[in-house]
């Protein structure tokens, strides 16, 4: 997964060039900066990459969701749909913007169901988040067309899955916005760091103006000097980040996504050999980014007892069911409704009154089928850790007589 493995001569190269220069921030500086941009290069970069109109460079993948909601004008009192298999920061941000998360179950692709999500639509929703998890893409045509029914914009959530596609187009452009996320375990990494990309002119607009504490970055007058029409944030992302950003896109398709595709099929091969053992649903294996090896076993019992094995072998995989930061039911602060402000906003209103409700048995379907999944994290230099991880494999396989 990461991309941090490789970073080397060319992430060098980008980061001197900056250095030598001395502008390490994306605005301003013209005169000193001697043509040199490099967020505005990697946007322009990612965007030709991902096949759109607009890339907007922001300072998280959790930025990237805040802005996309703001630009989208999501407000208190606005419900956002997206699932209970995901990392926090999806609805940390729906609920930064006042709306409140609405989960929905995930199917057999571990990503948001289209027919649960139908269930979930109400006047209030404003917007859908569904999330390619764990490298993999969401079914999202079909998101598209349910959403497009009700007129309903959506977000793709992206950040697990930069390079993915489906039919060659680049996941984050079937919606309105997509997001990615490039910390430190993400396949292209710039340290910290996101990315929105968009074809809508006006929405790019917004987003860029909200990033940037609402300046208009009209070109003919110096910064400090520009109007604004709303107030914003500051989600800025830094030249050092978009100096990295650029070298590491350069290995996205030469390097990254070749190794993951490569390693991951290598243990996928001792996997299938294993009784009972079913993969994931991979929509379009041709645009698999192959970050992760995600499989199941028949009951929740089999899949602890395989994972304990695999464990001991020296080998353990990811067991999503008891993760505090990706599984709805361990998500104790939302479903507590616990916050650090003093009114317990956003969870609860001026008045004492609550504002959303998540009981912790709302996701059955979802419970199901992450009780029963393992993943196995893939990285781009692990051929030396594959003979242990196939024999964790054999072992447990062995253990449970299968
Ligand atoms: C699905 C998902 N969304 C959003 C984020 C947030 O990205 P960042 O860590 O860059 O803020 C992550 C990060 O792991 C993620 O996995």
């Amino acid at each position: 997964m990461p991309g941090f493995e490789i970073i080397g001569e060319e992430e060098k190269k980008e980061i001197l060039e900056v250095l030598s220069n001395k502008v390490v921030f994306r605005y301003g500086f013209d005169a000193e900066r001697k043509g040199i941009y490099k967020v505005a290069t990697f946007e322009k970069e990612f965007a030709k990459y991902c096949g759109v109109e607009h890339a907007l460079a922001v300072s998280s993948g959790t930025a990237a969701l805040r802005v996309a909601l703001a630009a989208l004008g999501i407000s208190p009192g606005d419900e956002v749909i997206t699932q209970g298999f995901t990392f926090v920061a999806t609805w940390e941000s729906i609920l930064d913007a006042g709306a409140v998360p609405v989960f929905a179950e995930i199917d057999e692709t571990l990503c948001l169901d289209p027919a649960e999500l139908r269930k979930k639509i109400t006047p209030k929703t404003k917007a859908i988040v569904p999330v390619h998890m764990c490298g993999a893409r969401a079914r999202i045509k079909e998101i598209v067309e349910v959403a497009d029914e009700h007129k309903i914009p959506v977000i793709e959530d992206t950040a697990q899955s930069c390079g993915g596609k489906i039919n060659g187009k680049s996941l984050g452009s079937f919606g309105k916005l997509g997001c990615f996320s490039f910390d430190s375990v993400k396949t292209l990494t710039t340290g910290e760091g996101g990315m929105i990309i968009t074809n809508d002119k006006d929405l790019y607009i917004k987003a860029s103006e909200y990033h940037d504490h609402g300046h208009d970055h009209n070109p003919k007058v110096p910064r400090g000097l520009e109007k604004r029409s709303f107030i914003g944030m500051n989600y800025r992302m830094s030249e050092l980040q978009g100096a990295v950003g650029l070298a590491q896109l350069g290995k996205l398709e030469t390097v990254m996504l070749p190794a993951h595709r490569k390693n991951k099929a290598a243990i996928k091969q001792a996997l299938a050999k294993v009784k009972g053992v079913t993969f994931r649903k991979i929509v379009d294996p041709e645009g698999d980014t192959a970050t992760f090896l995600t499989f199941s076993l028949p009951t929740a019992e089999k899949t602890k007892a395989f994972n304990k094995a695999m464990g001991e072998a020296g080998a353990g995989a990811i067991y999503w069911f008891d993760n505090f930061w990706h599984y709805y039911e361990e998500w104790e602060h939302l479903l507590e409704g616990k916050s650090i402000a003093r009114t317990r906003y956003p969870f609860k209103a001026e008045s004492g009154q609550a504002r959303c409700h998540h009981p912790k048995d709302a996701l059955p379907k979802t419970a199901d089928l992450l009780s029963r999944t393992l993943s196995i994290a893939i990285n781009i230099n692990m051929e030396a850790q594959i003979p242990k991880i196939t024999q964790a494999i054999e072992k447990a396989a062995k253990a449970l007589g299968h």
